[in-house]
């Protein structure tokens, strides 16, 4: 693994380097170097260009995540709250692995990013296409103290807190999807998925998985199952993820510190004005049925208020599609 790490990173500057160049500088052979590529290819699905004469080259370079680089440039009030940054090259979800770890002695605060998911996990047992290098996949432990009824709000807190680093960052036009999608005119841009595991203590470790499409640019629509953009494509440049990792981490820890205290009562205007079907006529795919209403907002228990037939309906759990083919913005 570390030998393929060591490739990679050499060619990362998006420049040409022949096999024999590469083996030199790492002490292997020029048929070594050729495996190692074949094998990132088809191991992290990284596009690597060969051409006769010229060598390897990723075309337009790869932003590896630097863990001292997002450490160093975390605000003192961040890190007194980030237990730990793991940085993993390919890892099957970031979210099993945390929840792995939980009981074994990790505490709440414990980041992990990952540049590949071989298995990302998506909602309602769907995946997570996480191809190398391009996007965030990112899964914190929190753990909570309050009863389980209280925390059926937070996944749509969590997305106010990506919703607002996406604002600071210059993306002005995103809104949110009930319960935790965050949209970019009717495209998806990012998913979240809780786990949890309760302690004999009565305390709850959440597990919040962040998937957020940055520099993916290529067509993966017949992977992809709705339509999706990436911050590259809304901006047309390409994007620092280190960057985006240290604004989303303080960004949530706000928000799970105000939630941990309040509940998701603080966040419901914010939720509300940023609602992109609010008004709008939506299906609601149920485990058992689809049913057509008006949104109206969320409760204070994050449930979904909906008005069917003039009568206001609230709904816990289901997938949000638009009826009629409304614009979604
Ligand atoms: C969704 O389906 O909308 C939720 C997608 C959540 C994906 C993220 S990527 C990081 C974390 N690890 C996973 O396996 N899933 C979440």
């Amino acid at each position: 693994m570390s030998h393929l790490i060591a490739v990679l990173n050499i060619l990362s500057d998006g420049r040409f380097h022949s096999g024999q160049s590469i083996g030199s500088t790492l002490g292997v052979s020029r048929t070594a170097i050729w495996k190692s590529i074949k094998k990132i290819r088809q191991d992290w699905q990284v596009e690597i260009q060969s051409v006769t004469g010229k060598g390897y080259r990723i075309s337009g370079g790869l932003n590896l995540l630097d863990a001292d680089s997002i450490n160093s440039t975390l605000s003192e009030s961040t890190q007194t709250q980030l237990y730990l940054l793991e940085v993993l090259f390919s890892v099957k979800s970031t979210n099993q692995y945390l929840m792995k770890k939980v009981g074994s002695g990790i505490r709440s605060g414990h980041v992990v990013i990952a540049e590949h998911q071989s298995a990302g996990r998506g909602r309602r047992g769907r995946d997570w296409l996480s191809p190398f290098g391009q996007n965030l996949y990112l899964s914190i432990l929190w753990e909570f103290v309050e009863p389980i009824s209280g925390l059926s709000g937070l996944s749509l807190a969590i997305a106010i807190a990506i919703l607002r680093s996406l604002k600071k960052a210059g993306i002005s036009d995103a809104g949110l999807k009930w319960p935790n999608d965050i949209h970019w005119h009717g495209k998806k841009l990012c998913g979240i998925l809780l786990e949890m595991k309760g302690e004999e203590s009565g305390a709850w470790n959440v597990v919040i998985g962040i998937g957020l499409n940055v520099n993916m640019q290529y067509d993966h629509s017949e992977v992809i199952t709705q339509p999706w953009t990436s911050l590259q494509q809304i901006t047309g440049a390409v994007m620092d993820r280190n960057t985006i990792v240290v604004n989303i981490i303080k960004e949530l820890f706000e928000v799970l510190e105000q939630f941990s205290k309040k509940g998701l009562e603080v966040f419901r205007e914010e939720w509300i004005l940023n609602d992109v079907t609010m008004n709008k006529t939506i299906k609601l795919h149920t485990a058992q049925d689809t049913i057509t209403g008006i949104v109206r907002g969320i409760d204070d228990q994050g449930a979904l208020v909906l008005e069917v037939n003039g009568v206001s309906q609230h709904y816990h759990a289901g997938e949000v599609s638009l009826s009629y083919n409304e614009p979604l913005c």
